[in-house]
């Protein structure tokens, strides 16, 4: 079943066309693995499919609906529904700053969700235990570790059920350890057949958890395929000297 649908998408700055022509498709139980250089519009794309930015053209459709179609929005109150559909991750974590990692889980829940107190710490306990912080509940943000803020950010996403999951370069600030409990965490979630659109330069990420692999170069997909396909037999000549040349990074 599809639930993303991505077609001919375009996004300018000023007079940069950052998003030239995007198209793909999620389908339910993906895992698929976003890569390309920097500048690639990658942030982009994640960006307009949760309406962080808006579109010059093309259409969105998720689970059947309409996000954005030829360029028209749909009413505000669709566009709302539809996106809070998709949870979202970013490199820099979002956490409030302010709030107990309690806080920042059940706050936006009880809000969005209008829930009571204790519905959403049930389940705030459930989550942080799930992404092995059990303890934590009652920490403010700025004692934790990176990994540990991720993995915060990642129960907090999860609170409101989200059908997606988007991430945005989630362990790009991260060093190799904390890397490491992050993507054990976004592992089980694959396990546990949630769909994932994962912007990475984690290339063992994508080689063993993606089933699809979208190179995006230029402000398009410019490869899409299983990671043996893209890694091993590229047929774009960017995607092979995207490879080529990340020799280190070589999956
Ligand atoms: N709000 C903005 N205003 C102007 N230009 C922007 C804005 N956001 C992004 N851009 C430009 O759009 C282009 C694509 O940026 P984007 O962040 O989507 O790339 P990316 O593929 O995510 O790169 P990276 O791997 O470095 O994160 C870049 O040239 C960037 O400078
Ligand atoms: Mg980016």
């Amino acid at each position: 079943m599809e639930l993303i649908q991505v077609k001919g998408l375009k996004k300018s700055f000023q007079d940069t066309d950052v998003l030239t022509n995007v198209s793909f498709s999620v389908n339910k139980g993906d895992v698929i693995a976003v890569i390309g250089p920097s500048g690639a519009g990658k942030s982009t794309m994640l960006r307009c499919l949760i309406n962080l930015e808006q579109v010059d053209g093309g259409t969105i459709t998720v689970e059947g609906e309409t996000l954005v179609g030829d360029g028209t929005y749909s009413e505000h109150v669709k566009v709302k529904n539809i996106t809070s559909k998709m949870g979202m991750v970013f490199q820099s974590f979002n956490l409030f700053p302010h709030l107990s990692v309690r806080k920042n889980l059940t706050m936006p829940f009880m809000q969005v969700k209008g829930a009571s107190k204790e519905d959403a710490d049930r389940l705030a306990e459930s989550l942080i235990g799930k992404v092995g912080l059990s303890g934590k509940m009652d920490t403010m943000p700025s004692t934790l570790s990176g990994g540990q803020k991720q993995r915060v950010a990642i129960a907090r996403a999860l609170m409101l059920n989200p059908d997606i999951m988007l991430f945005d370069e989630p362990t790009s600030a991260l060093d190799p350890q904390l890397t490491a409990e992050v993507l054990n965490v976004m592992k089980q979630l694959a396990a546990d057949h949630m769909t994932m659109l994962v912007v990475t330069h984690e290339m063992s990420f994508a080689r063993d958890v993606a089933n699809k692999i979208l190179f995006m170069c230029d402000g398009e997909i410019a490869e899409e395929g299983t990671p043996e396909e893209v890694f091993r037999h590229p047929k774009d000549r960017r995607t092979a000297e995207f490879f080529g040349t990340s020799s280190g990074n070589r999956a």
